[in-house]
């Protein structure tokens, strides 16, 4: 989704903007353009495609001077990528530049009032709508335009502004889209995310919805909507910087694989304690866990798949009903949201627009929300009624891979908590669990250790057209996962099937040598999971089984297989996704795929 970056400081600002850019291109884009002002005008470069083409344009900076601009990465929802639609945009005379993230939604009304007052637009974008309307109330105070404007456009927007008759101000502005504040002695920057101001400082101001930020060079002021000013407290930021880069790794996805046992440990340590599970950010006594009659999860993609595991993982140790739905869905269907029911939202940016939508209307029916969220801050973590937070850091591989993991993790925690609490797990039951908890960073090490079988696995694998994956009960949940993995990052086309289902339909895509991913860790239903591996073999299929260790039998039925480590039926997940990361992983790379940043996709997806 669109980066905004901005610098105010006693250096050249182009090159720091550039490099901000750079910070946030995981975001997913498609152009990108930076606007300086050079103490007499603004000057503009912006270019559709990767941001070296803006670099190499500008000479890494060097053609725009000046110690004051603003930058963005566009992802087009509103116009196709081009230069043109690119931001940022300017007014008819060049003295007002916007970069924006978000959707005017009402921008068609807009765009029509001012036309009808001379206004004449250049590009397809809602964005510029909110150029022109900053200079229709442009009266000498900026401040009040900015409000004024707020005030007028309905949707999500977090913006930067530059004017050029007020050259010592940058102005950032923010609603229901994530914009930061970083202050520090060498200037002060604005930007979408965390790791575009690391370099600089670690001294951040979250600006909250509806509240304006005036940065000058030695001073940081906020303002609310009513041009009132506030005061906000700066939060420190311990991420290291080297955690938000590639750290070594050929690719920052097979990096964050690779910090899977950290971010699973992070998670899980300071939430035992005493051989106990203590949650205290759940901010539910025992009376309210016993008191809710049902969960409702929502989220999208992966952060969903986490929530199918979830029902299973939730209803067998805590037997509460779980009812899992994606986000896009939930916010439309006119959802029953009965009292005791408890909605979590997971999510690992904080920012996904259609799970942000169903957390407020779950609020709005009366429901306590608990948010599973990634990043601190993160729109999604400041609704909630409680957040827990998954300690994976910074992901920066489009595709999710440890924040995934982490998620997990989260579950696993809430699932055994509410069954100490309900009395559904006994004492001895619930330290083996733990004791299986503690084991997993240890289990998925082995595993990535493993990662050269299946390497020489995927290479066999590149040239495939369609891939199924199936499974049973958790199993499926896994599917799901090792299906979007594979898609996403190598585009090729692979779907998963609950294993019973095939033969209602899907079995018939079956030929010769097609590859059936087979996922059977669930002992109970071993012997089901076999007979559609069987029935798949029949019909021609190449069968890889992921299995647990000890479960040779598979190796008469399959035609390669898997092992993961022991753990108890609810966490497999949690290991046998690891083989199924590393295989798409290495498809991608072999058929020479975008492996951080696969096409069309963005990593934090904050339009609907
Ligand atoms: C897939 C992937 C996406 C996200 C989804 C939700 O690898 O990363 O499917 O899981 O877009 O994003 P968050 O978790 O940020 O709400």
């Amino acid at each position: 989704m669109c980066g905004i970056v901005g610098y105010i400081g006693e250096s050249q600002a182009a090159p720091i903007l550039l490099d901000g850019l750079s910070k946030l291109e995981y975001r997913g884009y498609d152009s990108a353009g930076i606007a300086v002002f050079d103490g007499g005008q603004i000057n503009m470069s912006k270019a559709k495609g990767r941001l070296k083409v803006l670099s190499e344009l500008t000479h890494d900076g060097a053609t725009l001077p000046g110690t004051l601009g603003i930058g963005h990465t566009r992802w087009a929802t509103h116009g196709a990528p081009s230069d043109i639609n690119s931001h940022p945009h300017f007014n008819e005379s060049k003295s007002i530049a916007v970069v924006h993230n978000g959707i005017i939604e009402n921008y068609i009304k807009i765009k029509k009032m001012l036309e009808a007052k001379g206004y004449k637009f250049v590009s397809d974008t809602d964005t510029e709508v909110v150029v022109h309307l900053l200079d229709y109330y442009y009266k000498g105070n900026a401040l009040e335009a900015i409000t004024k404007v707020m005030h007028r456009v309905e949707g999500s927007y977090a913006l930067g502004i530059l004017f050029a008759e007020e050259p010592d101000k940058l102005y950032a502005v923010r609603k229901d889209s994530p914009l930061i504040v970083g202050k520090s002695e060498n200037g002060n920057v604005i930007a979408s995310d965390v790791p575009a101001v690391l370099k600089y400082t670690r001294d951040v101001y979250f600006i909250d919805n509806e509240e304006i930020a005036i940065i000058s060079k030695e001073d940081l002021k906020f303002y609310n909507v009513y041009e009132e000013e506030i005061q906000k407290e700066s939060v420190k930021i311990e991420w290291d910087v080297e955690a938000a880069e590639k750290g070594g790794y050929e690719h920052f996805m097979l990096k964050e694989m690779h910090e899977q046992p950290k971010a699973v440990a992070d998670t899980l340590n300071p939430r035992l304690k005493d051989g106990k599970i203590v949650i205290d950010e759940l901010n539910m006594t025992e009376e309210e866990i016993n008191a809710v009659k049902k969960i409702m999860i929502v989220a999208c993609g992966s952060a969903y798949h986490t929530g199918v595991t979830a029902k299973y993982v939730l209803e067998g140790l805590a037997r509460i009903p779980v009812e899992v739905d994606v986000a896009s869905e939930f916010r439309y269907r006119n959802p029953i949201l009965e009292e005791g029911t408890l909605v979590i939202i997971i999510s690992q940016s904080g920012e996904t627009a259609d799970s942000l939508a169903a957390l407020r209307m779950a609020k709005e029916m009366g429901s306590k929300v608990l948010a599973i969220v990634n990043v601190v801050g993160s729109s999604i973590a400041r609704e909630a009624d409680s957040v827990l937070y998954t300690w994976a850091g910074p992901e920066i591989a489009v595709a999710t891979t440890k924040a995934y993991s982490a998620q997990l993790i989260a579950h696993y925690l809430l699932a055994l908590k509410f069954a100490e609490v309900r009395g559904t797990v006994s004492e001895d039951e619930l330290k083996d669990y733990i004791e299986d908890l503690k084991r997993i960073p240890e289990q998925i090490e082995l595993l990535l250790g493993n990662r050269e079988k299946i390497q020489k696995f995927a290479n066999r694998y590149v040239a495939a057209k369609d891939v199924f994956f199936i499974g049973r009960g958790i199993d499926y949940a896994i599917s799901l996962e090792g299906s979007l993995k594979l898609k996403e990052i190598s585009y090729i086309h692979s779907e998963a099937y609950a294993a019973g289902e095939l033969k209602h339909g899907t079995i018939s895509l079956i030929e010769d040598g097609t590859l059936v991913v087979a996922l059977v860790t669930q002992e109970e239903l071993y012997k089901k999971t076999i007979s559609n591996i069987v029935e798949v073999k029949t019909r021609g299929a190449f069968v890889l089984a992921v299995t647990n260790a000890g479960n040779t039998e598979i190796e008469k039925a399959s035609d390669y297989s898997i092992y993961i480590p022991k753990t108890n039926k609810y966490f497999t997940n949690s290991l046998a996704v690891i083989p199924l990361q590393l295989f798409s992983y290495y498809i991608s790379i072999g058929r020479g795929c975008d492996v951080d940043k696969p096409r069309n996709l963005a990593k934090s997806v904050t339009v609907e």
